[in-house]
């Protein structure tokens, strides 16, 4: 009988671990796990995921447009982009400013002719650009004759700043921004624009 009894447990655990292996999981077991699953997001450590207005607001960007001939104005604008980590667009000419065309000696020059012409407004190589979401842009350019570059004007018409803060800076051989600002202003007629 001694050596019987132990034969008996043995079979009946035998049955036992039998009957576990095939155990299928119920809803309500399943139900139980995600549970637990989403509480251990709660623990320490965990990062939970970031609620939606958690995000930057639409309308909180910063934009930096550029208009450059020989760079320098282009240098100036990636170092406030780079301050204010702003975008940055370049506005370059569909037909690209030659030396001879830059030579302010020349009186017959396509800047000299531009430049004495308010109504010339030259065409715009670069893609367009969606405005859309910028608040505040800075608008740069090189003072040519006392003024901003005709391709400027060609720049402010071809877009609607309303409810953005335009900001004028230029470079130059020693002029100040002069009348350039508020000739883009007026030229543009919508934005809310700084003096330069
Ligand atoms: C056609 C032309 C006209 C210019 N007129 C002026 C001017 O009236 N006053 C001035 O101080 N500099 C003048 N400059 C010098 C430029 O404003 C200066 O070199 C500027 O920094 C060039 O910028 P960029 O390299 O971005 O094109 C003129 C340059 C050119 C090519």
């Amino acid at each position: 009988m001694k050596k019987v009894f132990p034969v008996l447990m043995m079979i009946a655990l035998l049955l036992g671990l039998a009957a576990c292996g095939g155990k299928t999981e119920t809803p309500a077991e399943t139900t139980a796990n995600a549970a637990i699953d989403t509480e251990a997001a709660d623990e320490p450590g965990e990062t939970a995921a970031e609620p939606a207005d958690a995000q930057p607001t639409a309308g909180a960007k910063t934009l930096v447009v550029v208009f450059s001939a020989t760079g320098t104005t282009k240098g100036v604008a990636e170092k406030i982009a780079a301050l204010e980590n702003a975008d940055l667009y370049e506005i370059k000419a569909a037909q690209e400013y030659t030396d001879a065309d830059l030579n302010w000696h020349d009186s017959g020059s396509r800047t000299t002719l531009e430049q004495n012409d308010k109504s010339v407004r030259p065409e715009i190589g670069s893609e367009r650009i969606s405005l859309e979401g910028y608040e505040k842009i800075y608008i740069g350019y090189p003072i040519w004759w006392g003024e901003e570059p005709r391709i400027m004007d060609t720049f402010v018409e071809s877009y609607d700043f309303t409810g953005v803060t335009m900001i004028p800076f230029c470079t130059s051989g020693g002029s100040g921004v002069g009348r350039s600002g508020k000739n883009l202003a007026d030229n543009a007629g919508t934005g809310n624009w700084l003096d330069g």
